[in-house]
């Protein structure tokens, strides 16, 4: 939640920074902002809404400068508006602040620093920042910031210009995520890799306590204690063109369709010579005293490991359990040595997800993160890690990092079955040529969109619908029904299809649809059967199944048949529908699909 960005070089700070604004949009777009350094003068810009409207402002103006921060915002304190957004200036306007995160003691700060007759403009926690800096400036810039960050409780990743170093700028972090991009004569900041990519593969990440100092020709990192340090430098694999929607409309419909070639890659990355290779993450010594494994994560992400939890059950023969990160960590759940916890998190910066692996970690579990960005906080927090290979994930609504998620599971049960000698070599090969054959039936069902945008003119001038499903089919219902709120706006519950019946079924009426997800193969009677018992009250059925299904055929109004596969591993295709349901209905009810509103992709506050 919120972005921040900052340049120091010789380079067009204005352009530079909103360039990293726009790429940062989607971890909040509530108000952008900019400050920049400009003739000895911190001049700052800032209003409500999306970038357009600070880009619109900006126009005409004359920004020379070669240092600036910039920040997008997800309001948490204060509401949306001009005077909210950030940065803030201190009250004397000789420094100016951008921060992402909470500062949990920001009243009692606040209140000391109005007594001492601080007059405040705005009601955010962050202008306790710029104001401390202020009162605690000592001629030291780093020395200043170092002491005003000892002061603060909770979460920040802060950038700040202060006019007596008008050739500085400075960072700070400790629980928000922060990258230093290193150029030629040029250096950078920002909340993501992302916002860098154009103009550096080169970073630095900073540790919780750093503080850097970055001019044009250098950078230097220091610990809370202001000692010199130094961190790894690393260098970002992804592309540019990864990161921006190459000629199609919108992130989520590129990402979608970037699929087939996720799925490939993550697969690819762990299958060697017909065998699956995680032997740097886990071998046979590390689960044999396992007895439970638990899966954390956060909104998409755990859903993947709702189909995680039945890969490692039934492929693994593990007993597992899947939780809501910010539920997990205060379940009292029994964790011991003998506990593992698999934290799943598309960017790695999820702050409930953090929170919970630090708190597995400290009760002895051993704790393994499926994330998709190199370097991410919860990445560097846990034992060990495995990386989804999706790439740049940019629309606010998760698809790519759900099927590459769900690659991971499914590759993963494999290869503990395998350890656990659960698994005989036939069926380790049949499950994982039906896990290589994924990708090319992904781009089957991709080719063959049609019958879901008639759906989803059906879907786009309802307020309400359900999915249903069961087993597996039902952990899918949960996820597609996630995607249709978050960027359509319909209202939709899922539900277990046999438990629909008991309450839920009384809303039911002409016309509300029913998303029927049906591909387990045992079940398709007991499916068809709920189908005909909403339907007798008026719903009209979606359905999802193998292409052959006649019987659901006859019962559906819209039938999307999904290429065969063993229907253990059906969860990879019946959501890619369901996925572009989502997007055709916010695009035809022309809404934001990137963006879409109170949301960010990134959610690093609790
Ligand atoms: C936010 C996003 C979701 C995402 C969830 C978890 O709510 O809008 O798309 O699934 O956070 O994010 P993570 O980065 O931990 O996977």
């Amino acid at each position: 939640m919120c972005g921040i960005v900052g340049y120091v070089g010789h380079g067009d700070t204005k352009e530079i920074i909103l360039h990293g604004l726009k790429t940062l949009e989607y971890r909040g777009y509530d108000s952008s902002g900019m400050a920049l350094m400009s003739n000895g003068e911190i001049l700052v810009e800032k209003k409500a809404g999306r970038i357009e409207n600070l880009e619109e402002s900006m126009k005409g103006k004359n920004f020379s400068s070669e240092i600036g921060i910039g920040h997008t915002r997800w309001a948490t304190h204060g509401v949306p508006s001009d005077r909210n957004s950030h940065p803030h200036y201190s009250m004397d306007k000789s420094a100016a602040v951008v921060h992402n995160g909470i500062i949990e003691n920001y009243q009692v700060l606040r209140k000391e620093l109005e007594e001492k007759g601080y007059v405040f403009s705005s009601d955010t926690d962050t202008e306790v920042i710029s104001q401390l800096i202020q009162d605690m400036y000592n001629g030291n810039i780093l020395d200043t910031v170092s002491k005003v960050v000892k002061r603060l409780e909770g979460s920040y990743a802060i950038g700040v210009l202060h006019k007596n170093h008008p050739d500085e700028l400075i960072c700070a972090r400790e629980h928000s995520p922060l990258v230093v991009g290193i150029g030629e004569k040029e250096n950078f900041i920002a909340s993501d890799i992302s916002a860098l990519l154009k103009y550096t593969k080169d970073v630095y990440y900073l540790k919780d306590g750093d503080i850097a100092v970055l001019k044009a020709g250098s950078i230097e990192i220091f610990d809370r204690d202001e000692k010199p340090v130094t961190r790894e430098k690393k260098y970002i694999e992804w592309n540019l063109e990864q990161a921006t929607k190459c000629g199609y409309p919108h992130f989520m419909l590129k990402e979608i369709f970037e699929q087939p070639q996720a799925v490939k890659e993550t697969f690819e990355k762990r299958v060697h010579n017909g065998k699956v290779d995680f032997s740097d993450v886990l071998n046979y010594e590390d689960i044999k005293n396992i007895n439970k494994i638990y899966i954390v994560a956060c909104g998409t992400a755990y859903h993947a490991g709702l189909q995680g939890q039945f890969a490692l059950q039934k492929i693994a023969k593990l007993d597992s359990a899947t939780d809501i990160a910010s539920e997990f960590r205060y379940s009292d759940s029994f964790i011991d040595e003998k506990t593992m916890v698999i934290f799943v998190s598309q960017s790695g910066e999820t702050s409930d997800t953090l929170a919970a692996l630090k708190e597995a970690k400290a009760k002895g579990a051993l704790t393994i993160a499926v994330t998709n960005v190199v370097g991410s906080t919860i990445s560097r927090e846990a034992h060990k890690t495995i990386y989804t290979m999706a790439g740049p994930e940019i629309a606010v609504a998760s698809t790519k990092a759900y099927t590459t998620q769900v690659t991971i599971f499914y590759l993963l049960a494999l290869y503990m079955a395998e350890l656990r000698k659960v698994i005989s070599k036939e069926k380790y090969e049949e499950y994982l040529s039906e896990i290589k054959n994924m990708p090319e039936k992904i781009q089957n069902i991709l080719d063959n969109c049609e019958k879901i945008k008639t759906a989803a003119e059906y879907f786009k001038d309802r307020t309400n619908g359900f999915f249903i499903g069961r087993g597996l089919d039902y952990k899918v219902a949960i996820e597609a029904s996630l995607k249709i709120k978050e960027v359509s706006y319909v209202h939709t519950e899922a539900f277990a299809s046999g438990e629909l019946k008991h309450g839920t079924i009384a809303l039911i009426e002409e016309g509300t649809p029913v998303v029927v997800i049906a591909t387990q193969k045992n079940l398709i009677d007991k499916s068809v059967s709920n189908i005909k018992e909403v339907k007798a009250r008026g719903a009209y059925i979606i359905t999802v199944g193998f292409d052959d299904e006649e019987s659901l055929k006859n019962v559906s109004d819209n039938f999307i048949g999904i290429p065969e596969c063993n229907d253990m591993f059906s969860g990879f295709l019946s959501i890619v529908p369901l996925q572009l349901l989502a997007y055709y209905t916010s695009d035809a009810k022309g809404i934001d699909v990137d963006k879409p509103r109170n949301l960010a992709k990134s959610v690093t506050v609790e």
